[in-house]
């Protein structure tokens, strides 16, 4: 059997900078680790950092509750007020957050400190979008539906800056784009639109077209990976969904030449490589 792999399986730059800055800071010793909320999607990685010590923060009262330690914030960024809170109680901080979330605070904090009114193209319960907002030194607002754009309210005499959620489709960003450009002339649109998740999806449907197999591996509750398996069961109808190397069942394998390999955001290397190697043995 040959193998395709996907350049861009598994996690993106952001969220694989920060699961190493956690498993660096556990080599270096450093102790007692806590994260700011889990720092992937993945149990299998959550469990086994937890075995090496690193516990998950999974509110702002637990922060409250510690008195020592290193908190390490994840890839989504948090509010300016977790660092000075972080600061304040003599904890340490590593900041994990990914440059291009990082890139969208710093927007944020200079437009609305220059008395730009901020709008967030994005959804207002995620955390990337609660940190942002946490930056906006005035209230932020945030939108998510063509019928939210139509309902808003821009402030009088405002001018507006308009940032997006990293993970948004740029589709729908644009369309909510259009409406809000409707009602203020005087605006900024800033695209933070990280490319990643379309990448991803984009080799997945090319290799999909080019092999006799397909292996879509990541968990069952991961809507991205479920999205990969529908956009390559179009392209190739052997494609087969799996959660870890024991799921791969050779025996429909062994009869095929060319097989593909692409994996979800949140599918730790060491799993896509296992999958590799069983396919080439
Ligand atoms: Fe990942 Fe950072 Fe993009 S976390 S999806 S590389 S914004």
């Amino acid at each position: 059997m040959q193998v395709k792999m996907a350049k861009s399986a598994g996690f993106c730059f952001g969220v694989q900078r920060a699961v190493d800055t956690v498993y660096e800071q556990v080599e270096k010793g450093v102790r007692p680790i806590y994260t700011y909320g889990p720092i992937i999607h993945n149990e299998v990685v959550v469990k086994d950092l937890e075995e090496k010590g690193v516990r998950v923060l999974n509110s702002r009262e637990e922060l409250e509750a510690l008195t020592e330690g290193t908190v390490i914030i994840r890839s989504h960024g948090v509010g300016k007020e977790i660092y000075e809170r972080i600061a304040q109680k003599g904890l340490h901080c590593v900041d994990a957050t990914c440059p291009f979330v990082k890139k969208i605070h710093r927007t944020v904090e200079k437009e609305s400190r220059a008395g730009k009114q901020i709008v967030i193209i994005g959804n207002d319960r995620h955390p990337e979008v609660e940190g942002i907002k946490g930056w906006c030194s005035t209230p932020a607002a945030v939108l998510e539906s063509p019928e939210q754009a139509r309902n808003f309210e821009p402030l009088e005499a405002v001018p507006l800056c308009i940032v997006s959620q990293t993970t948004f489709n740029y589709k729908k960003f644009q369309d909510l784009v259009e409406i809000l450009d409707k009602k203020r002339y005087d605006r900024s649109v800033v695209n933070t639109i990280c490319n990643a998740t379309e990448e991803r999806q984009t080799e997945a449907r090319r290799i999909a077209g080019e092999v006799d197999a397909m292996i879509v591996i990541g968990g069952s509750h991961s809507s991205n990976t479920q999205k990969l398996f529908e956009i390559c069961s179009k392209e190739c109808k052997n494609t087969y969904f799996i959660q870890t190397v024991e799921d791969l069942d050779l025996g429909v394998l062994r009869s095929t030449g060319l097989i593909g390999i692409t994996a979800g955001a949140s599918t730790p290397k060491k799993i896509i490589e296992e999958v590799q190697t069983r396919c080439l043995n």
